[in-house]
């Protein structure tokens, strides 16, 4: 019988819809092709859902969720609402409410006309960032004392256990290994200034004693942005905390083509994880079928690694690189000439095209 893999669809806001279906027909498609059938449930929540009915993210679409194979999520913010409350409510909720401790962002440059950094090819820009998903300042803890008043304080803990960063650690070192590529893990923090993050650093060195054909590297915060401009190719796969991890990625997003092209996993191995493109909701272009897809693409893509079917997720990347390699679609931003929905068609076309071919089975 057919495999059947239950999805959790979630658009959300700004061109979160747009992309997310470019991604879901994606899927669909490579599902005919080997075999396998998505059942997708489409949860409204987002922006137009909450001015509705005051809803945010309700527990029961969570306790839903626990039992799906994968979550697929569009894009989360709308500027008619305060600040991070949907971010937090939803991204955050799932997150946290999962425990979705790992968040995978693979950084890899399809071709060099996508790289902003002179000289710079796809045999320079191919690393992964493995990004800590539950805790640092994220987490929450913290609050305001006299609020609103001239002696307001505000205060949100950068915290770290030994049990979270422990087990980002380990699935960092397991997946250098799996990658099989430089066999060579950066440990980035801020350990110089922050005198807490030696957690991560006697971490980092006694799980390292476990891996001893891992290369253990290491790079405070600041310098890896600049290492990561100026040498990218000295990186293979990097471990780093929940905050500085969110800021590392979107530079890595901007090498590997600008936000349009990155894809992401909130993973806790063995259960279901969540797939989303870097991207936000980005407003002012939501409807305008400019917005590129591929960042969702390649969330599906990554979807159907986690579940297992190798073959489909490879097909997917694969025809993404060709879009670009071959010059095809020369931009993920909002300028490519190529509307959301063609350019998603072209993936597709791409996806038959290999499929069919004799030496694609
Ligand atoms: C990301 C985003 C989120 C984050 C926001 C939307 C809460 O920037 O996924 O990188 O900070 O994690
Ligand atoms: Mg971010």
């Amino acid at each position: 019988m057919a495999k059947r893999y239950r999805i959790a669809v979630l658009p959300g806001d700004g061109i979160g819809p747009e992309v997310t279906a470019e991604a879901v027909e994606t899927l669909r498609l490579v599902g005919e092709i080997r075999g396998f059938t998505v059942e997708l449930t489409n949860y409204p929540f987002g922006a137009e859902h909450y001015l509705k009915s005051k809803e945010t993210f309700p527990p029961s679409a969570l306790e839903e969720m626990r039992g799906q194979d994968a979550i697929l999520l569009g894009a989360i913010g709308d500027p008619r609402l305060p600040v991070g409350m949907l971010e937090r409510a939803i991204i955050s909720g799932i997150r946290f409410g999962l425990d979705l401790y790992v968040n995978l962002r693979p950084v890899k440059l399809f071709a060099a006309d996508l790289c902003p950094i002179k000289g710079k090819t796809p045999e320079h820009v191919d690393m992964i960032v493995v990004r800590e998903n539950t805790e640092d300042v994220y987490a929450g803890i913290g609050g305001f004392l006299k609020k609103g008043t001239p002696d307001e304080v505000a205060v949100q803990e950068m915290m770290f256990t030994r049990k979270g960063v422990e087990r980002v650690i380990r699935y960092a070192f397991d997946l250098a290994r799996a990658r099989a590529k430089a066999k060579k893990l950066t440990l980035v923090d801020k350990a110089n200034a922050v005198g807490a993050m030696d957690i991560w650093t006697r971490t980092f060195a006694e799980v390292g004693k476990e891996y001893t054909d891992i290369t253990p590297d290491h790079a405070y915060i600041d310098a890896a942005c600049m290492w990561m401009v100026k040498n990218p190719e000295s990186f293979d796969t990097i471990v780093v905390s929940n905050m500085f991890g969110d800021i590392l990625t979107d530079l890595g997003a901007a090498i590997q083509g600008g936000m349009g092209i990155a894809a992401s996993g909130n993973i806790h191995p063995g259960r279901v994880s969540m797939f989303e493109p870097i991207h936000g909701s980005a407003p002012k272009h939501a409807g305008r079928n400019v917005a590129s897809p591929i960042g969702a693409i390649l969330a599906s893509q990554m979807l159907l690694a986690y579940l297992g079917e190798t073959e489909g997720a490879e097909l997917i990347e694969e025809s993404v690189a060709e879009l670009f390699a071959t010059g095809k679609l020369r931009s993920a931003g909002t300028d490519s000439g190529v509307g959301t929905k063609e350019q998603g068609d072209w993936v597709r076309q791409s996806i038959r095209r290999r499929a069919a071919s004799p030496s694609n089975p």
